[in-house]
């Protein structure tokens, strides 16, 4: 303890001290707090008695790696994959999937509370799936030339690249896709710098997307060598590297076959191109497209907009039951696949918007326009004070708001309470199980 101070020392890097877990981190990190100090440590569960070493300090809080579970605490379970320990991907996978659940709908609450400072929501028990595995419809996996073979896997921990045998959360297509691509790209040299999977489940069809460092003249027949090994693969397309921001701001260009795939959640049909953004569960997000509709209400001779409307995944059903109906994406791809979309359905009088929701909004208020509900599903930033404050404006009385981030929930729903409205319920829906990720869909009035 320091002098004069009621706050522990932290313990020096590299100490080595045995501690019990009691609580989860949003992030799935377990927390202990051995001698008064908060430590987060990775793969640990709360009841947990472990050993660990500490790895990074800071003035209140600190990190340590988990050496050896002494004793493990209730919710502890045998984990699936045999690289769980050291990937990034699955925090949670230790963890019973009812704790994981509840967990969730913790890190949902707390968001709320400790973030938007708004208390007393209901948060409805998180909405599980069946079978918690091989949900994950889009693959991203990183390349690296290991003993002269073009391998792919993931960033794990520390960075450290891990290449993947399989992945117990990824669609079983995505990882055959995987080695066929291992393969011909090592037999034809290809520079990959990244694989990007999407999968349909429904119709059993995927794409392929070589994100290269350069054009390469072997792309074309690779490209067809990997749809003669995997037959389901109907689209290979490439794209270079382009900073972070991989394939969904460029043009991925089309090597072979088709570019988009069909998918299916609940009653609906979309056609989603190898850009634009779907979800990347496809049961959990037919359920909360049902889940929007129902919080949306009576919809019958009302106006309705979805604010990032992607593909139209929730203004088709929506537009179908509304008298107006508007959609606003920036992505030019993801407006084109919604334009058709609504199109097959018959939905020709339905607005679309290319642009930012922020510069859009605006643009409707001062043409006096109204709209009774609006749905916003941003992304994980989340939409953002300039964006609700125009919901008043728009005489907006129900807000349906669809988020993939506790925070910036949190921060929303604080917004959209001093803007007026009343947060009725949230209900938390594993889109992401294994991971501490957690989609949750709201509902606010006026
Ligand atoms: C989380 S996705 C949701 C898409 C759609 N609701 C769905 O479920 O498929 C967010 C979408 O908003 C788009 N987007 C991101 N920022 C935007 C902005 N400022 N204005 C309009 N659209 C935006 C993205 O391109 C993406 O399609």
């Amino acid at each position: 303890m320091k002098e004069n101070s009621t706050e522990p020392d932290p313990p020096h890097i590299g100490a080595r001290l045995t501690t019990t877990v009691d609580a989860l981190a949003a992030g799935g990190e377990g927390i202990a707090r051995p001698d008064g100090f908060t430590l987060f440590i990775p793969h640990t569960a709360p009841g947990d008695v472990v050993d660990v070493e500490v790895t990074r300090t800071a003035k209140h809080y600190g990190r340590a790696r988990l050496l050896a579970v002494r004793t493990p605490g209730p919710d502890r379970v045998p984990v699936a994959c045999p690289l769980a320990e050291g990937c990034a991907g699955c925090q949670l996978q230790h963890l019973r999937y009812a704790a994981q659940l509840d967990a969730k709908r913790t890190f949902v609450r707390d968001g709320l509370e400790r973030i938007g400072h708004v208390h007393g929501v209901d948060v409805l028990p998180t909405l599980g799936m069946d079978d918690p595995w091989h949900y994950r419809n889009k693959g991203e996996f990183a390349a690296q030339i290991i003993d002269g073979r073009l391998r792919l896997g993931y960033h794990g921990e520390d960075d450290a690249f891990l290449p993947l045998p399989d992945c117990p959360i990824q669609h079983p297509l995505s990882i055959e896709i995987l080695h066929a691509v291992e393969e011909i790209g090592t037999e034809l040299r290809l520079p990959v710098a990244q694989l990007i999977t999407r999968v349909s489940p429904h119709t059993g069809e995927a794409l392929a997307i070589l994100v290269c460092w350069n054009w390469d003249d072997n792309l074309r027949a690779a490209a067809e060598a990997l749809q003669a090994r995997v037959p389901a693969l109907v689209g290979v397309l490439w794209s270079r590297v382009h900073g972070k921001s991989v394939v969904r701001r460029t043009l991925a260009e089309l090597l072979t076959g088709r570019g988009h795939l069909m998918q299916r959640l609940a009653a609906w049909e979309y056609g989603v191109s190898a850009e634009s953004f779907f979800q990347v569960n496809t049961t959990q997000a037919a359920r909360l497209v049902e889940l929007a509709l129902s919080y949306a209400g009576e919809l019958h001779g009302r106006s309705v907009a979805d604010g990032y409307c992607g593909v139209g995944t929730f203004l088709i059903p929506l537009a179908q039951q509304a008298g107006r109906a508007l959609g606003i994406e920036e992505h030019p791809i993801a407006l084109r696949d919604a334009d058709r979309n609504l199109g097959q359905y018959g939905l020709h009088e339905v607005k679309l918007y290319e642009g930012r929701v922020e510069i859009l909004f605006p643009r409707l208020v001062r043409k006096g326009r109204q709209v009774d509900v609006v749905v916003l599903d941003p992304p994980r930033k989340g939409a953002g004070r300039p964006v609700l404050e125009h919901l008043v404006a728009l005489e907006t009385e129900r807000v349906v708001l669809i988020s993939c981030d506790p925070a910036t929930l949190g921060r929303d729903a604080g917004d959209l309470t001093a803007l007026g409205y009343k947060l009725q319920y949230v209900q938390p829906v594993d889109m992401f199980p294994q991971t501490w990720h957690v989609e949750a869909i709201a509902l606010a009035t006026r």
